[in-house]
């Protein structure tokens, strides 16, 4: 029934269990590098790895904030930021859509409250528009606030050195807590976190629903993530590319007389108005080898649908070309330009 150990045989399974040894040992501490460094990365105390920012978004709230609290929310929030918050019994203020004064009248609502947190996507990803954070940081201070912002939409790319949106807007110091995914940027494939003092880290680890109660990120993914960051780590090339082809985008697409919202965010939203159009659009940029996705209501507002077009750092020139050919081409067979 069992083969005779030769000699042989116990030397090749001694050396596949000292094989196995090794690779267990390194995967013990694979998540745990990739929190030292995207913390290295924010400039932030420490992380918390998830599965998706999804999670990282609903397992927040409801740890930091009790009902003596008051979270105050910008009106067009990511739906998982929305969800996060339905979670936690803290008092909700919703402030118009990156206005200073209305955050200012809900700050002011909220001065009975223990504490007080601003909630915000760094960039709303519908328009690419950017939040006043300079302004949001100054009311903060003014009426005892923390910061929150989501930055799924700027990690690895905002910025001079890609660090996201309270670098590009010097405001790293003053915001305390940030929330970000790996699966835009960072690589695309899957996983979210949280970075901000150590004390709530640490109260993450023991408290947050999502963390606690669902498997951890895949090796294979976080070794992917890893090497993403340790690439941004290592220079600010990629972040800065950037800006070139995005610049190159957008202005060649003006210039062919299309309407692109926002202003230089690397998501540069086409826009067509009429939902029909842009599925129609986006069916034929398709026949052009470009994939591309039309929006409509109710992921925007009715009657501002839009092709919405994401320009990465593997982009060449001759690739952001071929795409504003194809854009002419089509914007030319449905009537858009002339
Ligand atoms: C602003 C924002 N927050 C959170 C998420 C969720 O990220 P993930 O895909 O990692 O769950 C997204 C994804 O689209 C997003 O755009």
């Amino acid at each position: 029934m069992y083969d005779i150990p030769t000699p042989t045989s116990v030397a090749v399974w001694f050396h596949n269990c000292k094989t196995a040894f090794f690779f267990f040992s390194s995967l013990k501490n694979l998540h745990k590098n990739l929190e030292q460094k995207l913390a290295e990365f924010h400039e932030r105390e420490d992380c918390i790895l998830y599965a998706s920012c999804f999670d990282a978004n609903a397992g927040l709230f409801e740890v930091l904030l009790g009902p003596d609290d008051a979270v105050l929310s910008d009106e067009l929030n990511h739906a998982s930021i929305i969800d996060g918050i339905r979670l936690c019994r803290a008092k909700r203020l919703r402030y118009k859509h990156m206005d200073l004064s209305d955050l200012e009248v809900k700050l002011k609502e909220a001065q009975s409250s223990r504490m007080r947190l601003v909630v915000t996507d760094g960039v709303f990803s519908m328009d690419g528009d950017v939040a006043p954070l300079r302004g949001i940081c100054d009311l903060a201070e003014q009426y005892g606030a923390m910061v929150f912002i989501d930055e799924c939409h700027a990690t690895g790319f905002l910025g001079p050195r890609g660090r996201g949106t309270d670098e590009l807007l010097g405001v790293t110091d003053r915001v305390q807590i940030v929330n970000s995914t790996l699966g835009k940027a960072l690589g695309g494939a899957a996983g979210g976190y949280t970075v901000g003092p150590k004390p709530l880290i640490d109260l993450l680890r023991q408290r947050s629903r999502p963390y606690l109660f669902s498997n951890a990120l895949p090796p294979a993914v976080v070794g992917c993530a890893t090497r993403a960051v340790e690439l941004l780590l290592a220079s600010n090339e990629i972040a800065q590319s950037m800006t070139a082809k995005t610049m190159r985008f957008r202005n060649k697409m003006t210039q062919a007389g299309f309407t692109i919202a926002g202003s230089s965010h690397p998501i540069c939203p086409v826009m067509l108005g009429d939902a029909r159009l842009a599925s129609l659009m986006a069916d034929d940029m398709l026949k052009h080898g470009i994939y591309v996705i039309g929006f409509s209501y109710p992921v925007v507002p009715k009657g501002k649908a839009r092709i919405r077009v994401q320009i990465s750092a593997a982009h060449t020139d001759d690739d952001i070309d071929h795409c504003v050919d194809a854009f002419i081409q089509t914007g030319r067979k449905h009537g858009v330009i002339s």
